[in-house]
């Protein structure tokens, strides 16, 4: 795809990788990705803010040539993941007299991953600005967006905050800007449950960190440009800040056939008591689609049979997810059943360790359920509607 104007003097040069299915070899990506860089040329001075991944080179520099880009003075490096970073040897080498603009954090990154000589980064600090003659950028520490080197850039003149990794999304679009906003809302809300969802603390004091600044327009470095970015600054607000919603998420898997039955006994007593449950098994589901349903789910309450003497390998996979994500919940449970012991409820537990979760009496069976464990799930329905109640969880 071609460069494309923004504005008078900042161009999108970055590229759109239709294909890519998976990131960090674990995160899937249903609907590609785009790794956007941004040309900001000055009257005095020009950047470059981000590269792309690697794979794409090629991309960015054809679309440098296309601007008939000469000449670069600052490579802006919001942030060392090499979806962004990866590319900057290149550029160093095509623009020689280009310098890397960077937190130390960063820097110090930028060194050790892709071996970046010290002599070619400058290092800046929170609140410092760069001036390009007719623009000027201004630098916003911003920690843990998503690495600990973060920072955000802002183009005071044109009222364009390019904010890297936080607020996009893994979508590949032909779209500049959003403009199909539900679906941009799906995959922001995937965007943030699989990246950003861990660091929700931090995110609240970087959203208190530019809630004064004017800013038009936002600028990720995936997905579209928000050209209204009330519509995401108001979906990170109700992500980040919301009490959890009345429903149960429920990863689950089956070997023989006994978990799956509590599970649709267990979901049916769920409903029936006004409570949304969002089901996955853990055999099939998109972990992408579980990430997100974490996102606003007052309790989860894991289903799995007994493998050896502990969980499913799935479940142990879905778990570690759930407590490295570190999602809203309040409440967890698990349900399932075994044929002859075990100890899998003491070893699911054992993984909730990042969750600050009130445990609910788990039903654990023997063998295909009966009569009394119908009964045990009942009173766990039971419980957890009275919960949420008491938690304000039910609206
Ligand atoms: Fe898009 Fe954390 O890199």
């Amino acid at each position: 795809m071609k460069p494309r104007k923004l504005t008078a003097g900042v161009h999108w040069v970055g590229a759109i990788d239709w294909d890519r299915r998976l990131f960090d070899e674990l995160i899937p990506l249903p609907d590609g990705t785009s790794y956007n860089a941004y040309l900001v040329k000055g009257s005095v001075k020009t950047a470059l803010i981000d590269t792309v991944d690697p794979t794409m080179a090629s991309v960015l520099i054809y679309n440098l040539e296309r601007l008939d880009v000469k000449n670069i003075d600052y490579i802006i490096a919001n942030h060392a993941e090499q979806d962004h970073s990866g590319t900057l040897p290149q550029m160093l080498k095509l623009y020689p007299d280009a310098v890397v603009v960077a937190t130390p954090k960063c820097k110090n990154l930028l060194m050790e991953l892709l071996l970046i000589p010290e002599n070619r980064i400058m290092t800046v600090e929170d609140g410092e600005t760069l001036s390009l003659g007719n623009k000027s950028l201004e630098f916003i520490h911003a920690p843990w967006v998503h690495w600990p080197e973060t920072m955000l850039t802002y183009l005071s003149e044109d009222k364009i905050l390019f904010s890297c990794d936080l607020f996009g999304s893994h979508f590949a679009t032909s779209d500049l800007y959003v403009t199909d906003e539900a679906t941009v809302y799906e995959a922001a809300k995937r965007y943030y449950a699989e990246i950003m969802m861990p660091f929700k603390k931090v995110i609240q004091k970087n959203l208190e960190k530019i809630k004064d600044l004017q800013v038009d327009v936002i600028a990720p470095s995936h997905g579209p440009i928000y050209g209204k970015p009330e519509f995401i600054l108001e979906a990170y607000k109700d992500w980040v800040y919301a009490q959890p919603k009345n429903i149960v998420v429920l990863p689950y898997i089956s070997m023989h056939g006994s978990t799956k039955k509590m599970v649709e006994y267990f979901v049916d007593a769920l409903i029936g008591r006004g409570i949304t449950v969002k089901q996955f098994n853990l055999a099939k589901t998109d972990i992408g689609k579980l990430a997100m349903a974490l996102v606003d789910a007052a309790t989860i309450v894991i289903g799995s049979p007994t493998v050896l003497v502990g969980p499913h390998p799935n479940v142990i996979y879905a778990v570690y997810l759930a407590n490295a994500l570190r999602p809203k919940l309040k409440f967890a449970s698990i349900i399932g059943s075994y044929g002859w012991g075990g100890r899998m409820v003491e070893q699911i537990t054992g993984m909730l360790s990042n969750l600050k979760v009130e445990l609910l009496e788990p039903v654990v069976i023997k063998g295909f359920p009966k009569e009394e464990d119908f009964r045990a799930l009942d009173k766990l329905a039971d419980r957890i509607l009275y919960i949420h109640k008491e938690h304000n969880v039910v609206s």
